[in-house]
């Protein structure tokens, strides 16, 4: 059995000599767009540990948190495709990794015509200690002694606090390219729960990572070299998606995945997907007498709050659902049925999200609703009928 620091120590030095020389390994080919990488310095593009391109999944003017930046290539890329009003964090915890990242980004600055990516240290899974601020005060009052280590205890609780490498609520996208599986079993639940403290209301995680096919064997996650190569700490597929799920997100889909395995190891096979989790569906549910109805091709669909609609149905949602359905990943699934009286948000009761609940034409139109009309024109396209 290894402990969970021999773990993160082996994947420490590992990626320390991949950052001085190429491991080839530790790499599985991607495609990136090439238009990006003309900028970007040759010892970058070959110290390339990633499975999959999340940068692919960017905008204009976001911010962005790469986890597990290594030297920098997709932060490097990230940072042409959100420009000068967005901006572009990496966090690593290999120095030498962060020294390769740091002393590039001046080059590509340069190149591009503007410095909106910096490189933090940090551990993914504690995304609120700043490891570069506690080396600093830990230089100052080295630990020495039972009281001293306690000491520090407090110290890292307290710069969690008072200045976290990244704030709560601050992220527009969360990206990484091969990293999660690398972080030690007990720390996974951490993890997930730390992407999405720090992703705003409304942000997302696009994440490419190495997933199996079946649950790996005790005795491979114990193998340092199969671990720190990106194997053995890879989650299952199912178990993935049910990661981001318990944390919270929801709209979780697999954007990619490769049907050929990258490896396979004693007849397990270890392949790249990208994924997609959306953070958003906090807060209070108000009742706006709004309904969605599903269009199929299915027989009926769950949703992430357990509402179980049949295709063709009317069904009653709340507001944030009913707005939430309108943009993507949803909207082509649905149509939107508004009442015919509005009733403003500040006059919207509560609504009960934790029923399914159907809703009558009458709701939409009003009781009272008596309305005899001609026929409407507008049915025909283009609004003739000739
Ligand atoms: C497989 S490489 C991927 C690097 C980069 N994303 C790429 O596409 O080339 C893994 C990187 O994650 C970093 N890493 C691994 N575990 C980490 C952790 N728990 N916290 C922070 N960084 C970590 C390693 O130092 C290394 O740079």
């Amino acid at each position: 059995m290894i402990e969970a620091q021999s773990r993160e120590r082996s994947v420490r030095q590992r990626y320390a000599a991949g950052a001085k020389e190429r491991a080839d390994k530790l790499c599985c080919p991607v495609d990136y767009d090439s238009e990006y990488l003309k900028v970007i310095p040759p010892e970058v593009i070959e110290r390339d540990y990633g499975c999959g391109d999340p940068s692919g999944y960017l905008r204009e003017g976001e911010t962005v948190l790469d986890l597990g930046s290594g030297t920098g290539k997709v932060c490097f890329i990230a940072a042409q495709i959100v420009g000068p009003k967005g901006k572009v964090i990496g966090v690593d915890m290999t120095d030498e990794m962060l020294e390769v990242a740091r002393r590039n980004a001046p080059v590509v600055a340069g190149r591009i015509g503007c410095a909106n990516v910096e490189f933090r240290k940090g551990r993914i899974q504690d995304l609120a200690l700043d490891l570069e601020l506690l080396d600093r005060e830990l230089k100052q009052n080295p630990i020495a002694d039972a009281g001293s280590f306690l000491a520090a205890h407090d110290l890292a609780e307290e710069l969690r606090v008072k200045h976290p490498l990244i704030a709560g609520d601050s992220v527009d996208v969360v990206v990484s390219n091969c990293v999660l599986n690398l972080v030690e079993p007990k720390s996974k639940r951490q993890l997930f729960d730390e992407i999405f403290r720090v992703l705003k209301k409304g942000g997302r995680a696009v994440i490419c990572d190495i997933v199996s096919d079946e649950e790996v064997p005790e005795e491979m996650r114990n193998d340092p070299e199969l671990w720190s190569g990106c194997i053995s700490g890879a989650l299952t597929e199912e178990g993935f998606l049910q990661a981001f799920e318990q944390a919270g997100f929801y709209g979780i889909q697999i954007l990619k995945r490769d049907s050929q395995p990258w490896r396979t190891v004693q007849g397990i096979e270890f392949r790249s997907v990208t994924i997609e989790a959306l953070k958003g569906k906090q807060g209070a549910c108000f009742e706006r007498n709004q309904a969605v109805i599903y269009r199929g091709p299915f027989k009926e669909v769950l949703d992430d709050d357990n509402h179980r609609m049949e295709r063709g149905r009317r069904y009653a949602v709340c507001d944030k659902t009913y707005n939430l359905y309108k943009k993507a990943p949803y909207r082509e699934f649905f149509e939107f049925v508004d009442p015919i009286v509005d009733v403003p948000l500040a006059e919207a009761k509560l609504f009960d999200c934790s029923r399914t609940a159907r809703r009558h034409p009458k709701e939409t139109k009003g009781q009272d609703y008596d309305v005899t009309t001609e026929a409407n024109n507008k049915c025909c396209d283009g609004g003739s009928c000739d």
